[in-house]
């Protein structure tokens, strides 16, 4: 099954419904893509101990590895109360590119006018992990 990156935008978007953000407010959604097309979502969910907080992207990924999957196809990040795309912090794309290649295509965005299409790579470049366990 095909399955856009604009659909997968909107997937993040309904997933960031369910975020758990009391502290800052900022309701994020992030939605993974597997191989068959199917999709594993996640939401940023915070602490009042803040830095336990969870991004997003990383629950989505964790979820889908203790789900037993570990090829991704793309991920969509929503962020749906900012007033421009916020692309994923650090510790994020570096989660990612543990199980990603920099080809993996990223979709970042506020709505569905203002986002940024982008790569993995460009995210996170001269990233050698996979390089290296070739
Ligand atoms: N956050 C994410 O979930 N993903 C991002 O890409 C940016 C930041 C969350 C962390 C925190 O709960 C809130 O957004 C404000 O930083």
């Amino acid at each position: 099954m095909e399955i856009k990156m604009q659909d997968l935008f909107e997937k993040a978007l309904i997933a960031s419904k369910k975020s758990y953000s009391p502290y800052s407010k900022f309701p994020v959604g992030a939605a993974l893509l597997l191989e068959d097309g199917s999709v594993i979502t996640g939401v940023n969910i915070e602490n009042r101990s803040f830095g336990a907080t969870n991004c997003a992207e990383r629950t989505a990924l964790f979820t889908a590895v203790a789900s037993g999957f570990r090829t991704f196809k793309a991920i969509a990040i929503a962020t749906p109360t900012a007033d421009y795309p916020v692309g994923p912090c650090g510790i994020c794309r570096q989660v990612l590119s543990e199980f990603a290649p920099a080809e993996t295509p990223v979709i970042f965005g506020c709505s569905n006018e203002k986002q940024v299409k982008t790569t993995l790579g460009e995210l996170y470049p001269y990233d050698s992990l996979h390089e290296l366990a070739k």
